[in-house]
């Protein structure tokens, strides 16, 4: 049996990680790299992408980066063919692309709320379906990087709300039909998460970002090492029997708001 954080954890495996050129995602493909996985990373941007896997070659793991949109689902099996060619059958794939912006849903333009929810919804399932055929099963474990969104309502997210909402049922519905097949299906719902573009965008100011951290039960942002070890979990086999599942790792998010000001009221 694997056990979770042995520095060895993933040794000989491999782990295709779509949406890795920056942030959360590439934060779990350096931490996959650090416990032995060699890595497929796809994002849109070739230089971004390339860069990417340089940081985990050059820290001595391997890596390669392709240039591949997820809403592409040629393009998408186009990538998963030249990663299994050279690295082998995939024992994890984590699909972490998406987009988001606040709007006001009266705002929003049709092809905007189509566009978030293509990346990551459409997105999801393309990377999905097309590693089905790449994946060295039985025992490999797929990840879709979920949000609280996808089950809390937000206003001026009315895109991202649905599309995590939609990648949350997906989970459950690929884990029954391809946990026969030995495949097991999970997500993970980071809370947010320090230095990423999401909450760049999400809380932009220092007071935000207070009112933001003010509000969580751990009172802090998480780190993309704590997403990170959690993915590593889900992939390891002491997670053998965990499929369909959605591992909040958000410091409290979802349980609601549990600022001062809450505690005060409901006292
Ligand atoms: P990020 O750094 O912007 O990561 C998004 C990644 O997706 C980038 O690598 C981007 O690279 C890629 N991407 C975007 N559109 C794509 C497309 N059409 N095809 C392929 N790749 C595409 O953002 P992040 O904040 O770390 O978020 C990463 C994941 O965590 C997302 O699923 C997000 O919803 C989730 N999440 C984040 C937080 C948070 O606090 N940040 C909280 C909850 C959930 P290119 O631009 O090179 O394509
Ligand atoms: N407010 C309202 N509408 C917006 C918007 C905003 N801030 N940003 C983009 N849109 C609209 C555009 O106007 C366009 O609609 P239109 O054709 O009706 O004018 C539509 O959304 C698509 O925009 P476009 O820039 O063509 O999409 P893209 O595919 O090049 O980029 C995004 C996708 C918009 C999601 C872009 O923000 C992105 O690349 N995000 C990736 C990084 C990210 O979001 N990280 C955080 C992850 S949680």
């Amino acid at each position: 049996m694997t056990t979770v954080f042995r520095e060895d954890a993933l040794a000989g495996k491999t782990v295709f990680v779509a949406g890795a050129s920056s942030g959360i995602n590439l934060g779990i493909a350096q931490r996959f790299a650090r416990a032995g996985a060699r890595l497929a990373l796809i994002s849109r941007d070739p230089e971004r992408i390339a860069a990417a896997a340089a940081t985990i070659n050059d820290a001595g793991g391997k890596a390669i980066g392709i240039a591949a949109d997820v809403r592409d689902y040629g393009a998408v099996e186009a990538a998963m063919t030249q990663a299994r060619d050279t690295l082998g059958p995939f024992d994890a794939v984590i699909s972490g692309a998406a987009g988001n912006f606040l709007a006001p849903a009266a705002a929003m333009s049709a092809n905007a709320f189509k566009t978030v929810v293509d990346i990551d919804l459409i997105g999801t399932f393309n990377v999905f379906r097309t590693s089905f055929d790449f994946l060295q099963a039985p025992g490999a474990s797929l990840i879709a990087i979920s949000a609280p969104q996808g089950e809390q309502p937000k206003m001026f997210q009315a895109h991202a709300c649905a599309a995590k909402a939609g990648i949350n049922m997906l989970i459950k519905c690929l884990a029954m039909e391809w946990g026969p097949a030995g495949v097991r299906v999970n997500g993970i719902s980071p809370g947010p998460i320090a230095d990423t573009e999401g909450m760049a965008r999400l809380a932009s100011t220092p007071e935000m970002e207070a009112r933001v951290k003010g509000a969580l039960a751990l009172r802090d942002y998480g780190t993309k090492q704590d997403v990170a070890d959690a993915a590593l979990f889900l992939c390891s086999a002491s997670a053998r029997y965990i499929t369909g599942t959605i591992l909040d790792c958000d410091g409290g998010a979802l349980l609601g708001d549990a600022s001062a000001d809450a505690l005060k009221k409901s006292a």
